[in-house]
């Protein structure tokens, strides 16, 4: 499969979890890509993995300067961007009587302020007909306790995607969002919950999920490199869920 053949990919916080899994499918489908984290030895040790088609560069995504610098790295690199996949994010689960402005300017700064920064530094790099992926959360729909800033940064985030879809119509740029519900990364063993508390979340969120499962990061995976390709040419600012059918209420059973 060569769907994304010759398309020049970035795609920031790709040395693990879904942005790595979508690297790899990147890759699969014939493109060059580009991760970034905040980590130099974890993205030389994801570029070896990835392979030869792959450039790492060190960028925290909350930082307007770091996001400068990536971008002029990508232009002398490649001149221009076809696939931007916004996919650096944290999720830290704080209580509402406990939430500190820290703790929100952290987990806004990256999912939210990063996220449009991202978008806003690329665009004179973006070809016409590229491609934008913002990566949500069902959670920006769900009154998960403990969520409200993670949540919100990702409503926030689907909100802008419908009106920058509007914008960038003009330019044939197509940008659309993906809200995974449950999926199998390292993302909570860095929430700063203990384990046993994870393990207990882990399997009552599992119980919920109709598919009895939670996802695997090549699955979100597939459905970014499908709304990355030209086969994905007329859809701009819809949402997908990916989740197990966790979103669906039966109601009954
Ligand atoms: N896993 C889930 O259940 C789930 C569900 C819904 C949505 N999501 C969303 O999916 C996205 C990816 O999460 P994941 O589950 O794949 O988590 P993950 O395995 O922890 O991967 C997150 C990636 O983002 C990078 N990152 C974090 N903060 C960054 C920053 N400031 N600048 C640059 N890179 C940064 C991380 O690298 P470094 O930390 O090394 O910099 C890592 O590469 C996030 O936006 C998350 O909110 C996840």
């Amino acid at each position: 499969m060569s769907k994304l053949k010759n398309k020049v990919a970035v795609i920031t916080g790709g040395n693990a979890g879904i942005g790595f899994a979508t690297a790899k499918e990147f890759i699969a489908q014939g493109a060059k890509v580009v991760i970034t984290g905040r980590n130099q030895s974890l993205i030389d040790d994801a570029v070896s993995q990835l392979g030869s088609d792959t450039t790492g560069i060190l960028s925290n995504a909350s930082s307007v300067k770091d996001t400068e610098n990536l971008v002029s790295k990508v232009r002398e690199l490649f001149g221009r961007v076809d696939v931007l996949f916004v996919n650096a994010g944290v999720f830290y689960p704080t209580p509402i009587g406990q939430i500190t402005e820290e703790g929100f300017d952290e987990q806004m700064g990256i999912n939210f302020k990063g996220a449009i920064f991202t978008i806003e530094k690329f665009l004179p790099l973006l070809s016409e007909g590229a491609s934008i992926i913002n990566l949500s959360s069902v959670n920006a729909y769900t009154g998960m306790p403990n969520t409200a800033v993670y949540a919100a940064s990702k409503a926030a985030l689907n909100s802008y995607t419908r009106t920058a879809s509007t914008e960038l119509a003009p330019r044939k740029i197509r940008i659309n969002a993906v809200n995974p519900g449950p999926i199998a990364t390292g993302i909570f063993g860095k929430s700063g919950l203990p384990d046993d508390m994870i393990q207990g979340f882990a399997s009552a969120l599992q119980n919920r999920i109709p598919l009895k499962r939670f996802g695997q990061p090549e699955d979100v995976a597939k459905l970014v490199a499908f709304l990355a390709s030209d086969e994905a040419s007329f859809i701009t600012g819809s949402e997908y869920n990916i989740d197990g059918g966790i979103m669906v209420n039966p109601l009954l059973g």
